[in-house]
């Protein structure tokens, strides 16, 4: 019994501490299982797990794939460039398919933000039984990611006992192009809600001052926002930097990306103001010498990129286990 009862996971706007923390504990008992002799549970056996992906991927649809098959369950693969969605097929239509074939999982990924959201509303109204995992939609969220950050971070805080409680007061810094973010706007619900003091720094053009109002209600953490890199690095402890979505901009929102790098670029130089034991997290894919130097990305004593991927494993085993076996279904 793990206490776990919500059905689908599409966003963490409204997660309580608790769920955080079952998630986070969760992780930390599928990561035991990852670094054991025969790395697999049968959790999910006989389970049909249906990765969606309408969007590229390399480590998130990667990364649930393997999850599902340390679980034991049986994985199938969408691709949309050779699928009948070239023929005019609808989305709904294509979810439909893959539950007449017996799919219990969907873990879907779609430009448009929504797209899970709304297909989890349809397969509910045909009384379906099937769980929905949001894999990133839009700019609207990206749990799975937030998630496996949440876990990188509080690991490095207390490896044996991953949760929310360690992250109280940590300075936290995000930084880049929060505008097309999920990323962010997921980290941002899930680092409040564990009392961070949280910074997000870019230029205005990739940072509005409508950011500042969001908030999960009730949250003990601080939300401070900076259009200058130096004050939002200053005693931090950690600092996560984000790609910039060049396909994401339908302005010319920036100068140049050398101007860019100048101005919000991570190198050893500028990481000096953050706190001795800083660490340093991206979500992938990064852009090298625009996010970050070079240099820093393949530092191993900062950089945790090479973490967040391996932790992605266990936080995706996590959440197909919950949302797997809770409910009527299980
Ligand atoms: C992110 C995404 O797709 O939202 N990447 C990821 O899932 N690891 C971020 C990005 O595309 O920059």
């Amino acid at each position: 019994m793990t206490g776990w009862t919500r059905p689908h996971i599409l966003n963490l706007a409204d997660w309580s501490a608790a769920e955080f923390d079952i998630v986070l504990q969760t992780a930390a008992s599928m990561a035991q299982v990852l670094a054991g002799r025969t790395k697999k549970i049968p959790a999910l056996q006989g389970q049909v797990v249906t990765n969606l992906f309408f969007e590229p991927s390399t480590r998130t649809r990667s990364s649930f794939e393997l999850a599902a098959k340390r679980l034991s369950a049986d994985v199938m693969n969408f691709a949309p460039g050779s699928s009948s969605l070239t023929k005019g097929e609808t989305i709904l239509d294509t979810a439909k398919t893959y539950l007449a074939m017996g799919t219990d999982i969907m873990v879907i990924r779609h430009q448009q933000a929504g797209v899970p959201q709304f297909i989890a509303h349809q397969l509910d109204q045909l009384g379906a039984g099937v769980k929905v995992l949001n894999a990133g939609d839009g700019q609207h969220e990206h749990p799975s990611q937030a998630l496996l950050d949440l876990y990188t971070i509080t690991r490095q805080l207390d490896r044996d006992n991953p949760r929310l409680a360690v992250l109280q007061g940590k300075k936290i810094a995000i930084v880049g192009d929060i505008l097309h973010s999920r990323v962010a706007r997921s980290n941002i619900w899930s680092l409040l809600a564990a009392g961070a003091d949280l910074h997000l720094a870019g230029p205005p053009t990739l940072l509005p001052l409508a950011f500042a109002q969001l908030r999960p209600v009730d949250s003990p953490g601080q939300l401070t926002l900076h259009w200058h890199l130096e004050p939002a690095l200053v005693e931090a402890d950690f600092v996560m930097t984000l790609r910039l979505q060049k396909e994401r901009m339908t302005a010319h929102l920036l100068p140049s990306l050398r101007e860019y790098h100048q101005q919000f670029g991570l190198t050893h130089a500028r990481l000096q103001a953050c706190h001795p034991s800083v660490k340093l997290l991206h979500p992938g894919p990064v852009n090298r010498g625009v996010e970050m130097s070079s240099e820093l990305m393949d530092d191993a004593n900062l950089s945790l990129i090479q973490d967040q991927v391996t932790s992605g494993v266990a936080i995706r085993m996590a959440l197909l286990y919950l949302i797997g076996t809770a409910g009527p279904e299980a």
